[in-house]
């Protein structure tokens, strides 16, 4: 069975969604008669480059007809073998893969032969960008003065690192992100024409996990269309990774409350049951991405959410939020997306960015001189946090107050058995290094029965 993105493949110019310029001038071109020697077919993944190049291909030298055509047949052993990618005259290089300039020497001796039975000898150089720059000298040289009848397409998903002197002798296309409307319609359909069991929810959330790829939106769909069940939001979440619906509005909820023991619960409890992070993070980005597009835009902007909670709910929640604690939280969640990447303990860091988030309210808009012992003000007895860190570093060895001395605590919860401390900053990487230990004494010394989690914060 062939995936879906295959076999909806568009084959002629006619079926490409969503790329409106180009298509129209395309047909133009064809029509008149008017073919440019070279074209760059530049955007994001999926959204129609390869695809193109070959229609293109085929319509110039479908043999079912003399001229170029918008309507090549589809049929005749020219448009086959282009289909097949096993043509004489249309050469296929993945520069991703080959892109020495050994190949651009075979690419400028390959466009010295005339073309074998058809009209245009052509060059479909796909993720072009890959080339070296020797590489693309050679094919500089190539495009500046090309033999009779070739033609070259490049396709590049990362347009600037393509010459600027080869660029400017390309006709350029810029192939866009396909909307939102226009994905769902195109699932939508397929999922008539395939018969395939999916809501209406369910179609939304692949496009949103898509980010304007068709191609990715596709292969979700042909990976659902396997499991031979009713596609629902919820399957559709589960196959991302992501966090439903309902855990990411109760997360929302807390977090505009800055109900911070909720929030870290809730947290806690999304990664045991086997979320990442990263993705939780992706998820908090998108959703505050867009109640600060609710917030900016008065009129209806549904088109434009990127979240999975309804529209409804996201509204609810702006109503809530102030603009200014959007923006901040959206500050924190970006500079923390970088660490994340690179962090072995991805659940510390989340943790982390979650109380930096409530912090930061709540020491700009409550009273500076109440007791900021936050960002975790949840030490549930009377005994302040500092007597408790005193409490813990006269309990060590002398050679381990000396490291404690660098922190202080800033948070605990005994139910929830966690401490956080502030760090000063050259020493955040050594307290890291070592919360298997400081877990251990502080577990000790406060009697906890478990061994309690450590949170690392940067002092300020
Ligand atoms: N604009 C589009 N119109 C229709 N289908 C598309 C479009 N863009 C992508 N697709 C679908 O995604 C698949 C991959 O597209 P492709 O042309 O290889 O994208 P790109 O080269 O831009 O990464 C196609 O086979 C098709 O199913
Ligand atoms: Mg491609
Ligand atoms: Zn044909």
């Amino acid at each position: 069975m062939k995936s879906l993105p295959l076999k909806y493949r568009p084959q002629q110019i006619e079926n490409l969604i969503g790329q409106e310029f180009i298509t129209t001038t395309l047909k133009n071109a064809l029509t008149t008669n008017r073919i440019a020697p070279a074209y760059l077919f530049a955007g994001p993944r999926g959204t129609g480059k390869t695809s193109t190049a070959r229609i293109l291909a085929k319509s110039l030298n479908c043999l079912s007809v003399e001229q170029p055509t918008v309507e090549p047949c589809g049929e005749c052993s020219s448009c086959r073998s282009i289909e097949r990618s096993n043509s004489i005259d249309v050469t296929e290089i993945d520069a991703a893969s080959h892109n020495g300039v050994d190949n651009a020497r075979e690419l400028v001796e390959l466009s010295h032969l005339a073309p074998s039975q058809v009209r245009y000898k052509i060059f479909i150089i796909d993720e072009a960008h890959g080339l070296t720059n020797a590489a693309q000298n050679a094919l500089l040289k190539l495009i500046e003065e090309p033999p009779a009848k070739t033609i070259f397409i490049l396709c590049t998903t990362e347009l600037h690192k393509v010459l600027p002197t080869i660029v400017s002798r390309c006709q350029l296309f810029n192939f866009k992100s396909l909307s939102q409307t226009a994905v769902v319609k195109h699932l939508g359909r397929i999922a008539t024409t395939e018969k395939i069991d999916i809501t209406p929810e369910a179609i939304d959330a692949i496009a949103k996990s898509s980010l304007g790829s068709l191609r990715d939106s596709l292969q979700l769909l042909s990976q659902l269309q396997v499991l031979q069940q009713q596609i629902t939001l919820d399957v559709v979440v589960e196959a991302v990774g992501g966090i439903s619906p309902q855990e990411l509005w109760k997360l929302m909820v807390n977090i505009i409350k800055e109900d911070v023991l909720n929030v870290l619960l809730i947290a806690r409890n999304l990664i045991q049951t086997g979320k990442s992070p990263e993705l939780i993070l992706k998820d908090l980005l998108s959703t505050h991405r867009d109640l600060l597009l609710i917030k900016a835009t008065q009129k209806d902007c549904k088109s434009l959410i990127l979240s999975n909670l309804e529209y409804a709910k996201l509204r609810q929640l702006a109503n809530k939020a102030d603009r200014h604690g959007i923006e901040r939280n959206l500050e924190q969640l970006q500079k923390r997306e970088q660490q994340l990447r690179f962090s072995i303990n991805n659940a510390v860091w989340l943790e982390t960015c979650l109380l930096n988030m409530m912090n930061a309210t709540r020491t700009e808009t409550k009273d500076s001189h109440a007791d900021r012992q936050s960002p975790a003000k949840t030490a549930k007895s009377t005994v302040s946090l500092g007597e408790l860190w005193t409490r813990i570093v006269n309990s060590t060895k002398s050679s381990n107050q000396k490291m404690l001395s660098h922190a202080n605590l800033i948070g605990f919860d005994r139910e929830l058995n966690f401490a956080v401390l502030a760090v000063e900053p050259k020493y955040v990487a050594k307290f890291q290094n070592h919360t298997t230990c400081l877990s251990r004494i502080i577990s000790q010394s406060l009697k906890q029965q478990q061994p309690i989690k450590i949170i690392i914060e940067e002092k300020q």
